[in-house]
């Protein structure tokens, strides 16, 4: 082989491997739904932090009822994925796992690591891939989902009781899996 043909021979080469490494960059699915509930959790308690501000749980938890899952259904639209807050205790009914999304909450839940950390769990489908990403409870969340009468004032039990009377979102301690962001794909 003359120097000519090797340097030919070379940038096929390159040029294939090009080709070949871009055809099979797989989106990372898992980046890009961190991304999206890392959005969607700042927002949201930012916009719980300031309606506790203004007037307290009583007037948070209207405001929760009316706009936290439509805020994240829309955020959800606008980046083109349906984006939902599931849960096996939700406290809006709406919110409830499928039968197939709570196998998903039980494992995520039953495999924190020693930190307390819940893992991201991805599932792929013919046509969809979703990626289960983890909402623990943190100090901010117990005035509405903690133990009631501890750390749930009886005011609040009673907007709660009004706005949500089958109510299951109770009873967590700091570092309990409150629910997951199910974040899915159409690929
Ligand atoms: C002011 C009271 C209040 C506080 C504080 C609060 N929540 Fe909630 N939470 C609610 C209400 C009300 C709903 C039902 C919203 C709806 O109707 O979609 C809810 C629903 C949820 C859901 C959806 C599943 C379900 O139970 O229906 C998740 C997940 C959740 N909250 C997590 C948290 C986390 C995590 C924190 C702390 C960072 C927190 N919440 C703090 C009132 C509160």
């Amino acid at each position: 082989m003359n120097r000519n043909s090797k340097k030919t021979l070379g940038s096929v080469v390159t040029v294939f491997i090009l080709l070949a490494n871009f055809g099979c960059r797989k989106p990372d699915y898992e980046a890009m739904a961190m991304d999206i509930t890392k959005e969607a959790k700042t927002n949201l308690v930012q916009k719980l932090t300031n309606a506790l501000a203004e007037g307290g749980t009583k007037q948070a938890i209207p405001f929760c009822k009316q706009n936290v899952m439509a805020f994240t259904s829309n955020l959800g639209s606008k980046k083109g994925v349906l984006l939902r807050r599931i849960s096996d205790k939700p406290r809006n009914p709406m919110n409830l796992v499928t039968d197939e999304e709570k196998k998903i909450f039980l494992e995520i839940s039953g495999n924190p690591t020693k930190e307390g950390e819940y893992p991201v769990k991805t599932v792929t489908a013919d046509h969809t891939v979703t990626v289960y990403v983890p909402i623990p409870t943190v100090g901010l969340c117990l005035q509405c989902h903690g133990e009631p009468n501890v750390d749930i004032k009886k005011e609040t039990l009673d907007v709660l009781q009004k706005e949500y009377p089958g109510d299951l979102a109770r009873g967590y301690k700091v570092g309990n899996l409150r629910g997951l962001f199910s974040v899915q794909f159409t690929r």
